[in-house]
């Protein structure tokens, strides 16, 4: 695909090249993203980052990319204090929008909604989540991690085996993931879930389509032998008519050190998209597994950041010159423990 002043709305989008190219410029950005170096490539450049529903990492984190790179963010952060509750349309918000910035990431709760967006707007858009439909920054970012941590084990992508745990209906992250991983080649897909949140049928066609093989399991244990990686996510409790309903799930699958002990091979690789439910009657992912070397949900949220300053260079057309404005850093910068597995 052409990345200049496109917009990127799903993974359908993306052919393997480009994600490989997303995938060279994001390690590009790693001494930026680390304060080893600065880089004012887009200075002068303004980013509209509009959430309107929830949201921690990812828009601070696309806050952050673009400041790495050298821009200034505008935001809002909820449809309460935007015009959208006086009953604004998508269309005109965006046409207004587009008139303050170079480049606008959305998030919104209905599906399809940044699509319409992205229509009407005059600058290049970034779904940052329309409903339960996709997350396409979200699964670069993850497939990204998957590929250090493989390669960590002299393994690459082709033939992964991984398990994707939990609300598989409605987990966004989810479908956008399954949809980047059927760009590789011989994927094993294990998807566990309650029999009433399992992937939507058009992904699962899609990865037999693409010669994958893809087991549906309704039990944890069944589930998690055998893979590489365990995805973990939370049920998405606001998808739901009510929360009864939404409570039904809660608990029904918990990852935790003797489960993982007992079922999972050794180093097999555990990720989530985060938020994990932490509260007792939830906890998918157990805070008992924070010292387990294999946990990446951090690394996750870490490269994150390299791989959305990825999308702005390439969009914005930079990724050629972002070392030329290369600057040292003046400031302390506390070390961080590394970051790789
Ligand atoms: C995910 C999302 O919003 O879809 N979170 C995120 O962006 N990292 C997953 C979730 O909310 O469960």
């Amino acid at each position: 695909m052409i990345f200049k002043g496109s917009h990127i709305l799903s993974t359908d989008q993306f052919e393997r090249a480009d994600v490989e190219r997303i995938f060279e410029v994001a390690a590009e950005m790693r001494p930026y993203a680390q304060r080893k170096r600065i880089t004012r490539v887009l200075s002068g450049a303004i980013l509209g980052n509009m959430f309107f529903e929830p949201s921690t990492r990812t828009r601070i984190s696309f806050g952050c990319a673009f400041n790495l790179l050298g821009g200034e963010v505008r935001e809002t952060t909820e449809v309460k204090a935007s015009s959208l509750a006086k009953g604004e349309s998508l269309h005109d918000t965006a046409r207004v929008l587009s008139g303050y910035s170079d480049i606008i990431v959305m998030r919104h709760p209905e599906v399809g909604s940044v699509a319409e967006f992205a229509e009407a707007s005059r600058v290049p858009v970034i779904n940052g989540g329309d409903g339960p439909n996709e997350h396409p920054s979200q699964a670069l970012l993850d497939l990204y991690t998957v590929k250090q941590e493989m390669s960590a084990r002299g393994r690459d992508i082709d033939g992964l085996r991984i398990a994707l745990i939990g609300d598989l209906k409605n987990g966004r992250a989810v479908h956008s993931l399954c949809k980047l991983l059927g760009l590789f080649s011989g994927v094993q897909f294990k998807l566990v879930s309650p029999p009433q949140l399992e992937a939507p049928m058009a992904i699962v066609s899609e990865l037999l389509g693409k010669g994958h093989k893809v087991e549906v399991c309704h039990e944890l244990e069944e589930g998690i032998h055998h893979v590489d990686i365990l995805y973990v996510t939370r049920t998405q409790e606001e998808r739901f008519e009510s929360q009864e309903e939404a409570d039904q799930y809660r608990g029904l699958f918990r990852v935790n050190q003797s489960i993982y002990t007992e079922h999972c091979e050794p180093n097999t690789v555990i990720m989530h998209p985060l938020p994990r439910d932490s509260r007792s009657a939830a906890k998918e992912l157990d805070d008992d597994l924070n010292q387990n070397p294999n946990l990446a949900i951090f690394r996750q949220t870490d490269n994150g950041v390299l791989v959305r300053m990825a999308l702005f260079a390439l969009i914005l057309d930079v990724a050629e010159e972002v070392h030329n404005h290369a600057q040292p850093v003046t400031w302390y910068t506390a070390k961080r423990k590394p970051n790789l597995p």
